[in-house]
């Protein structure tokens, strides 16, 4: 039953259902049912698309003719649509090639990539075998600051634009799939960082097995706005906060000098009914929109999807899931396949609704949200 319910969220949207099937025989059911689940009852994990679902668009006509331009600024640069991959750990469950492929994808389309803090391929490997890309680097505020810093220090050594501190897993939300499939996420899949010189001298120090080290600092349910405050003043680089559903928080962030939020519940897989992601998005809008770029993520499934996200004021929108299923079902091809349908739908939908531009897409009316906070 938690499969039928699963599979019904996240098949918004043309092929989803054949992607799970392909995932399901490349990577092994408990992979994937790793990747679909959420906390709970997955409750939020519906809420997220069908709240996306509620929104229509009230079209106007005969303003802006021709091809509409795509193209947005975002941190750390400029993308031929407003469209990024979110960061998800541990990649290689799905593909031998893992985060380079997924990032070489969004390059190749000239769409942005972040990368976990947990991801299977480091950094410098991405960097390396992605070519040139607008990339960001998510990081978690860990209970050691060097292995945090460590972890920052990788993003500007890489040529990373942003870093983005993700703040909304204080501690893992319960998910009944992997309790059930006895999934143990980091014994299957060790991340990267634990080959780095900072892990192994963190390892060295406190000895044992190292997952019961990774363990020990991740995750941090002590961490508070201090902490994130001490990675933006660490580093150059602009900070965007991930997680984000209420608009003192975003005003919290963008006063300890975020350069950016990030609106998400993290797909659902932290906190069971929790608000959907849109659901929050238009008054974080409204409370710093105007000052930082606000983004967004959970639950997109269709370009439509993205341009609805847009006309309540993302910037630009993050996509995870069908992403990843999709590196399952085949690769970079099937990334990019998957990206390159959303940008089109994207577009058609734009012409539809008679906007010229993403920014333009903020003057469409979009009816169904509700009260908000
Ligand atoms: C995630 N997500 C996530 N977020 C983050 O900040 N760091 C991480 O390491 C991960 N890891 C991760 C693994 C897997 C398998 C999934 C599915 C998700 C959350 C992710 O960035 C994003 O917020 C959601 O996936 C967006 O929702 P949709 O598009 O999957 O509905």
């Amino acid at each position: 039953m938690v499969d039928a319910v699963g599979t019904v969220h996240i098949v918004k949207g043309a092929g989803l259902e054949d992607l799970i099937r392909a995932a399901r025989e490349t990577a092994g059911a408990a992979a994937v049912d790793y990747c679909l689940g959420g906390a709970g009852d997955e409750s939020t994990v519906g809420r997220n698309t069908a709240a996306i679902d509620r929104l229509v668009f009230v079209p106007r006509v005969l303003r802006a003719p021709g091809e509409p331009d795509l193209s947005v600024r975002v941190t750390g640069g400029e993308l031929a649509a407003p469209l990024l991959v979110s960061p998800m750990g541990l990649q290689g469950l799905y593909h031998r090639g893992a985060e380079v492929e997924t990032a070489r994808a969004a390059a190749s389309l000239g769409l942005g990539h972040c990368l976990s803090a947990f991801s299977s391929a480091g950094p410098a490997e991405v960097a390396a075998g992605a070519g040139p890309g607008l990339r960001w680097r998510q990081v978690y505020v860990l209970r050691d600051w060097e292995l945090t810093r460590h972890l920052v220090e990788q993003a500007e050594e890489g040529g990373f634009r942003a870093v983005v501190c993700t703040v909304d897993v204080p501690v893992v939300g319960r998910r009944d799939r992997d309790r059930a499939n006895g999934f143990d996420r980091f014994s299957v899949e060790p991340p990267a960082i634990v080959h780095s010189a900072a892990f192994k001298r963190l390892h060295r120090e406190r000895g044992g097995d190292p997952r019961d080290v990774l363990d020990s600092v991740f995750p941090y349910p002590e961490s508070t706005w201090d902490d994130v405050g001490r990675v933006i003043a660490s580093t150059g680089l602009p900070v965007l906060v991930k997680g984000i559903l209420h608009p003192d928080d975003a005003r919290r962030a963008h006063e300890l000098g975020a350069a950016g939020v990030i609106v998400s519940n993290h797909g659902g897989r932290q906190l069971d009914r929790c608000v959907s992601s849109i659901e929050a998005l238009p008054a974080v809008h409204r409370a710093v929109g105007d000052v930082i770029p606000v983004y967004f993520d959970s639950g997109v499934r269709t370009g439509t999807h993205v341009a609805l996200a847009l006309a309540l004021g993302a910037r630009a929108v993050l996509v995870g899931r069908p992403l990843l299923l999709a590196l399952a079902a085949g690769g970079e091809e099937q990334v990019a396949a998957r990206l390159e349908d959303m940008v089109s739908d994207l577009g058609h939908t734009m012409r539809l609704v008679g906007a010229a531009s993403p920014a333009g897409l903020r003057r469409i009316n979009v009816l169904g949200t509700g009260p908000g906070l």
